[in-house]
């Protein structure tokens, strides 16, 4: 059907377009919140808020704790535009929808991507509240066939096979460990990698076992789909990892990952990871 073709460049045009006439804001860093991490939203001076059902061509959202609104205004003296609530495989979208964002961040002018998420721990250093600077990636769904720069590649976003060894910028991780240090959050900051899965359902015992032995420090359900089509189009990439659970990894543990928890554990963490982003933008439009 005409609905499951993936949008061409002139629809994100339109949508570019369409949000450049409807608000005077020129952001050029974008941000994109996880699971009860919108908060930064909030933060944003002069507001000028979408919600994503009267953007043209923009997805909904679906999911409990994803508001779906587009915030334009200024994080610490940075020109921002801030997703709140992003789309994820599990909701039954595409990938070529679920990044549909990022590509219009890019056509807004934006030249930096922010990405947040809450993730399971995997790293037995790691305790719930934890946040984790995002040195690397494992993308299970790009590893199994389902990526969302396969189909035709249009060369205006990006080339068709991108290199993707260096996604996390290295100077924004270093600026952000020293931001985390000088706020006190030291013991409670990591640098590691996230593995992506598709969900919806939390890990086997055993499926954590297997991503923990392929490395990954942290596990969740989103943001690398975004950071391949950010990189594909140019865009410096930075990401944080709230850790609100820590993946069962013993079948003595009587735990079970739930939604609530996740949503309650960044709910308390929220505030501390807001201040890292604040601090981290204040040192950005300084260096
Ligand atoms: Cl344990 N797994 C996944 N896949 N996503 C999560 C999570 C765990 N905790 C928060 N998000």
């Amino acid at each position: 059907a005409a609905k499951d073709r993936r949008y061409t460049y002139e629809q994100h045009k339109q949508t570019a377009d369409w949000l450049l006439a409807h608000t005077t804001h020129r952001p050029s860093l974008a941000i994109i919140c996880g699971s009860g991490l919108g908060g930064l939203a909030e933060l944003v001076k002069d507001p000028v808020t979408f919600n994503y059902s009267d953007i043209p061509n923009f997805p909904q959202s679906t999911v409990v704790g994803h508001a779906g609104k587009l915030v334009f205004g200024m994080l610490a003296e940075v020109p921002c535009v801030v997703m709140q609530g992003r789309f994820h495989m599990y909701e039954g979208y595409p990938l070529w929808k679920v990044t549909f964002p990022v590509r219009i961040f890019h056509l807004l002018g934006a030249k930096t991507l922010i990405v947040t998420n809450a993730a399971g721990g995997l790293n037995q250093s790691y305790q719930v509240g934890d946040i984790m600077v995002i040195r690397d990636h494992i993308n299970m769904p790009g590893l199994a066939g389902t990526n969302p720069l396969m189909g035709p590649n249009d060369e205006r976003f990006g080339p068709r096979f991108p290199a993707i060894s260096d996604a996390y910028d290295a100077e924004l991780r270093a600026l952000a460990l020293n931001v985390g240090k000088d706020l006190g959050y030291a013991d409670n900051l990591h640098e590691g990698v996230y593995c992506t899965v598709g969900g919806p359902n939390y890990e086997s015992i055993a499926e954590c076992r297997f991503l923990q032995q392929l490395g990954a420090d942290a596990v969740g359900m989103s943001t690398v789909p975004e950071v391949i089509v950010a990189r594909h189009c140019g865009l410096r990439v930075f990401g944080f990892s709230l850790i609100t659970n820590k993946a069962v990894l013993d079948y003595g543990s009587h735990e079970k990952a739930n939604h609530a928890e996740v949503l309650e554990a960044s709910r308390q963490a929220a505030r501390k990871l807001e201040r890292l982003v604040s601090v981290l933008l204040e040192r950005i439009k300084c260096s």
